[in-house]
């Protein structure tokens, strides 16, 4: 969602504070401001609407002087996108304020603010913050103890940022439901929503935890905790590699991360997995011995993550013989369910920060699951924090909003968690050897199927002019049409919807026709012929249809159907191999419609709010 950076230091902070928020600018993007003290008391605030590039292009030797400042990238949730409602927001003339998250009894805090005479001037809920902690300063001998007392009349969630005009010396920082990070220099010191912000000025982090308030000066940092007691968190050295948010020659992060994927997967899978089986321990301490009592898996995500989740039910029952559910964690955090016995809780996510996502896990606590396993991406991250275990995917920082490495590593973590419970209820010695030898083989798998790029870029240009596609598969390959669809609607805003083929003559028949292209994914697998059935189905109607197929799965090109060729694969891996042609469609299509491939519109990388 927004993104968050500031600073307290010697040198002007302007710049830190922009290449901050460039760097945090996939998370949302639809304006951007910073707000700026020097040591002198003078102010300055600059909003803009659009791109980070905006607000650089509006900062001048004027504007941008200041060794104190805040930041923010905004992503709209209260309030249209207008200038007005930029952050940093402002109360009387003296603090401002940056926030993520949603202040939930924002009208009620307003109603009491006009009460104490204070002019409402935006549509935000996060004004409220600004003049609720203005309201309080009097009563407090500082800022942080007004802040501390203005946290308590806050319901939702909020990682905020306040500043003093009358005291240039430090920042005063709030976490409840929306990520911080402090960064610590020399002489300097930082915050923002995400490490990565903070990357070029420091490797040195203190993830603050939930409830915790903390001051920033040039040479401390003080963190209290929701009891308001000073407390001493861990300071973490980053292991991010420096260059993460660098596209590295190519025209988009997505691509670059469609590119990695055969590198990343190989290190996802180096030390955790062999032909001779998995490594011990690789789940965490304990976890084998915890993970040899489980008989049911609930898998909780969003997204491409569900997605993931929805690929490892097949697998888990087919090969582990365990039984599994899958939810959209916005679903199961808001009804009543029944928990198995011996059940393990999963949840998946790249960002880790999922509100709906941490939610669902926050609850799931209460509800008597045997534990609870995170797939994720984000080390450090609030899933990763608040579960029993975790597993990181070691995808690397993945900055393109449609997410695409972290989709693959999240597979290959299955793959690896369903071999861990296979090997307590009896996985059949030929289904071990298929995955063992499918992973294996997984990273040069990837490699050859990125080679049909030119393929599939040049049959990109047939869907430039359609609004509607539908993509169809069977079996496990139904969440990779789930997936495929999902890439192709979120980044050239084409209609996609996906079906399992078996649903096709159920209703999504009526849909077909030549404007209707009908994408395919077809392995060869035990569910060919039914699916060769559906395609019959399709072509009968007058559809257009694109056949991601094995060679082995013998279909022809004719004038109602243009096959591409998948590398043939373990029948185990093969998702993981027929996502790729689909991630490379969707990107093609999106660039030949010019569409903002990286930072799709209405979209945010990281869903901080419910
Ligand atoms: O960070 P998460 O994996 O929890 O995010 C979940 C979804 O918001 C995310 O997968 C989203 O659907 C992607 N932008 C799709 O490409």
């Amino acid at each position: 969602m927004c993104g968050i950076v500031g600073a307290v230091a010697e040198r002007n902070v302007v710049e830190i504070l922009i290449e901050g928020l460039k760097r945090l600018e996939y998370r949302g993007y639809d304006s951007a401001g910073v707000a700026l003290l020097t040591d002198q008391g003078e102010f300055s605030r600059v909003r803009r609407i659009g791109k980070v590039q905006a607000l650089a292009d509006a900062i001048t030797d004027d504007n941008g002087k200041g060794t104190t400042g805040i930041a923010h990238t905004r992503w709209a949730t209260h309030g249209g996108v207008t200038e007005n409602n930029a952050h940093p927001h402002a109360s009387s003339d003296r603090i401002a304020v940056v926030h993520n998250g949603i202040i939930e009894n924002f009208a009620d805090l307003r109603m009491r603010l006009r009460d104490k005479g204070y002019t409402i001037s935006t549509d935000t809920d996060t004004e409220t913050i600004a003049h609720t902690v203005h309201s309080l300063l009097e009563a407090h001998d500082s800022l942080l103890g007004a802040v501390q007392e203005a946290v308590s009349q806050f319901h939702g969630a909020y990682g905020t940022v306040i500043m003093d005009r009358e005291d240039p010396s430090r920042v005063i920082v709030a976490r409840s439901g929306s990520p911080l990070v402090i960064g610590l220099g020399v002489g300097e010191n930082f915050i923002a929503s995400d490490q990565m912000a903070l990357l070029p000025v420091t490797r040195r982090f203190i993830f603050l935890e939930e409830g915790d308030v903390a001051e920033i000066t040039r040479r401390e940092v003080n963190i209290f905790d929701v009891d308001g007691h000073p407390v001493v968190r861990e300071i973490v050295e980053s292991t991010v590699e420096h260059d993460a948010g660098d596209k590295a020659g190519y025209r988009h992060y997505m691509l670059k991360e469609i590119y990695e994927q055969p590198t990343v997967v190989r290190n996802a899978l180096a030390g955790r997995v062999s032909l001779d089986g998995l490594v011990p321990g690789i789940f965490g301490d304990n976890a084998d011995a915890l993970l040899s009592q489980i008989k049911h898996v609930q898998i909780i995500a969003c997204g491409t993550s569900y997605h993931a989740g929805m690929t490892a039910r097949y697998w888990l029952e087919q090969y582990a013989n365990v039984s599994c559910n899958v939810e959209i964690a916005s679903e199961f955090r808001y009804r009543k369910s029944v928990v198995h016995p011996n059940s393990l809780l999963v949840t998946i996510s790249q960002s880790g920060e999922t509100a709906d996502t941490l939610a669902a896990l926050r609850l799931a606590k209460e509800l008597g699951y045997t534990s609870s396993l995170t797939i994720c991406n984000v080390a450090g991250s609030s899933l990763v924090r608040e579960s029993d275990m975790a597993f990181m995917t070691k995808a690397g920082a993945e900055i393109g909003v449609a997410s695409t490495k972290a989709f693959t590593t999240q597979l290959g973590a299955f793959l690896m968690l369903t071999l861990a419970l296979g090997q307590h209820n009896g996985m059949s010695d030929v289904d071990r050897t298929d995955i063992l030898t499918g992973l294996q083989s997984l990273p040069a798998k990837l490699e050859e199927t990125l080679e049909l790029a030119q393929e599939i870029e040049d049959l990109a240009e047939e869907f430039a002019d359609k609004h509607h596609s539908l993509f169809l598969g069977r079996g496990e390959q139904y969440p990779i049409a789930m997936e495929g669809a999902l890439k192709l609607k979120e980044i050239s805003y084409i209609h996609a919807e996906a079906y399992a083929s078996g649903e096709l003559k159920h209703g999504p028949l009526a849909l077909i026709d030549d404007e209707m292209p009908v994408i395919v994914v077809a392995p060869n697998n035990e569910l060919l012929e039914k699916l060769k059935s559906n395609v019959e189905e399709v072509r009968a109607r007058g559809g257009i249809m694109y056949v991601f197929a094995d060679k082995d799965a013998h279909f022809e090109s004719d004038e109602t159907m243009r096959v591409i060729n998948v590398p043939h694969c373990a029948a185990s891996v093969a998702p993981i191999v027929y996502t790729l042609p689909l991630q490379l469609l969707s990107y093609y299509v999106a660039l030949i419609k010019g569409t903002d491939v990286d930072q799709p519109r209405n979209l945010a990388k990281s869903v901080t709010v419910e």
